[in-house]
């Protein structure tokens, strides 16, 4: 086999089924003939019967979502992220999606309540969603919790994020495709993150600046011990 993780075990599980050629796995029985079927309230009778073909990783298979969740929460990072939604911006499922696989805290809706949930590829149902109005709301729900709110945008002003030391209790604050991210917000940051772009376009797409960001934090605090 092959080592593509950096010099890690090789031998060590990869996070889906991709050797084997297809996603999830099938009945318990036929997955583990003659084994008794797990009695733990954590695992899923319907699952465990039919068989899991749902996106996640191999440790959580057969398990209920609930219990999906209960474990995340003892994994789950102090990050958070937060995206402007006054226009519905398309781009949150894919926020959604990165931030559930950096195991971030919450992610946070700011305006419009409604978004597009197509790129959340359901990830959405294991990840803290949180709504607020507007900006002021947001800043107001970081500060009483000790969170450091940094705005990501490459407006005036704003400092490289390669080389910006990220705060470990953070929010990471996104704008939208568009208009970019508001007055209000960056005024309410303590720092603006630019990622360093060469060629023609004004900027990169929000949710692939999100998992840019996201994972820039990652360096910089996650223990990558407890990576799958
Ligand atoms: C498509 S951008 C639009 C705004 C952008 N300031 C402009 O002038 O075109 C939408 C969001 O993606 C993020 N973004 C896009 N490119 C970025 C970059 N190079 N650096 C930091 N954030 C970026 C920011 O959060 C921004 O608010």
């Amino acid at each position: 086999m092959t080592d593509t993780r950096g010099g890690q075990d090789a031998e060590r599980p990869g996070p889906t089924e991709w050797g084997a050629g297809r996603v999830g796995v099938g009945p318990w029985d036929e997955e583990h003939p003659g084994e008794p079927v797990p009695e733990d309230p954590r695992f899923d009778p319907t699952l465990l019967a039919e068989g899991d073909r749902r996106n996640v990783v191999d440790a959580y298979r057969y398990l209920t979502r609930e219990a999906i969740v209960a474990d995340i929460d003892t994994r789950r990072h102090p990050l958070h992220v937060a995206i402007e939604n006054f226009e519905n911006d398309a781009n949150i499922g894919t926020v959604v999606r990165t931030a559930n696989a950096f195991a971030v805290d919450t992610v946070h809706i700011v305006g419009r309540r409604r978004w597009n949930r197509r790129g959340a590829m359901v990830t959405d149902r294991y990840q803290h969603l949180l709504h607020h109005p507007d900006v002021d709301t947001l800043l107001a729900w970081a500060q009483a919790r000790d969170i450091t709110v940094v705005a990501v945008d490459n407006t005036p002003g704003s400092v490289p994020l390669e080389t910006a030391r990220l705060p470990e209790r953070c929010l990471l604050l996104f704008g939208q495709e568009g208009p970019g991210i508001t007055e209000a917000a960056r005024r309410g940051a303590v720092m603006t993150c630019s990622i360093a772009q060469f060629g023609s376009t004004r900027s990169i797409n929000a949710g692939v600046a999100a998992g840019i960001a996201m994972h820039r934090w990652v360096t910089q605090h996650a223990d990558l011990e407890r990576a799958w």
